[in-house]
């Protein structure tokens, strides 16, 4: 079992693949990405991921045919060489190597690069005691729906948060309205109603998200896409986040106020195993 990288169609050890240093999506964050795991070999909702990563590749203008390029057949191909029994696949594309110029330069052709690696280790406690947030001000563009990878204020938040002591940090807008952590989605529980902020150009439209809403109707739960402001967190039964890497994590805090008791409340843990049992099955 090893690491793999993958460049350009070609696979080798990660610290053999590199990338020019005028690679636009270096110099300019002229990218975007995807993070997909597999579960014993196999690509989880595979087809959503891709569906995003067209529309985050129209959304920049960037004209990449993965079908024809015979993406998804090369990441299978990845998940299968490196042997781990469950695997994060990083996929990055660039708009290519060009000399330095704002404009979109005519002709040039992406970088496509992809990782395998071991899905990383959540550490039990996280899910067993929940997640403390920090709230931290909506700084990110207004196009967060495309899943690209100029994440400096995501990163920023992040580490700030994680430096203050909380697990991660969710943006809030001036006006006071919820959008979503640095990595996840957020969701609040109203009784047997679970409410997400709409899924318009302000929030990444997270495929965990939509995989979620099958396992709510399992669980006689409504899914509702609506504004949820501060004092609406605050008043909620329960607060949870998503995201492929983390699955369903429920928030106990937010700036150490507490979500109604401050543990793990029974919707969001029965939603995390209702996810894991069914990504899994
Ligand atoms: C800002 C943001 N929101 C939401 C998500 C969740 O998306 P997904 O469920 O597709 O992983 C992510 C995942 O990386 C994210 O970065």
């Amino acid at each position: 079992m090893s690491e793999l990288a993958y460049l350009n169609g070609v696979f080798s050890p990660i610290g053999d693949a590199k990338i020019s240093i005028e690679d636009r999506g270096f110099q300019f964050g002229d990218s975007i990405y995807e993070v997909i795991f597999a579960y014993g070999g196999k690509l989880f909702e595979l087809d959503a991921h891709l569906s995003r990563l067209r529309s985050s590749l129209d959304a920049i203008d960037l004209h990449y045919d993965f079908d024809a390029d015979g993406l998804s057949g090369a990441m299978r191909e990845g998940v299968r060489r490196c042997e781990f029994p469950d695997v994060m696949v990083y996929l990055q594309i660039t708009r290519g190597v060009a000399p330095r110029n704002h404009t979109i330069p005519d002709g040039i052709s992406p970088t496509v690069v992809m990782t395998f690696k071991p899905i990383p280790l959540v550490d039990p406690d996280l899910h067993a005691n929940g997640a403390k947030l920090k709230t931290f001000p909506e700084t990110r563009w207004a196009n967060c729906y495309i899943k690209a990878t100029t994440l400096l204020p995501n990163v920023l938040a992040k580490s700030r948060a994680k430096k203050a002591g909380y697990y991660d940090a969710v943006f809030v807008t001036e006006e006071g309205e919820v959008r979503e952590s640095t990595s996840a989605n957020i969701y609040v529980v109203e009784g047997k109603s679970v409410v997400f902020p709409r899924r318009d150009k302000s929030v990444l439209h997270g495929v965990t998200q939509r995989f979620l809403s099958g396992c709510m109707d399992a669980m006689g739960l409504t899914a509702e896409e609506g504004l949820i402001s501060l004092d609406r967190l605050f008043a909620a039964d329960e607060v949870f986040i998503s995201s492929t890497a983390i699955e369903v994590l429920a928030v106990t805090s937010v700036d150490d106020k507490p979500i109604l008791s401050g543990q793990v409340g029974p919707i969001s843990r029965g939603l995390y195993e209702e996810f894991r049992r069914r990504a899994r099955s």
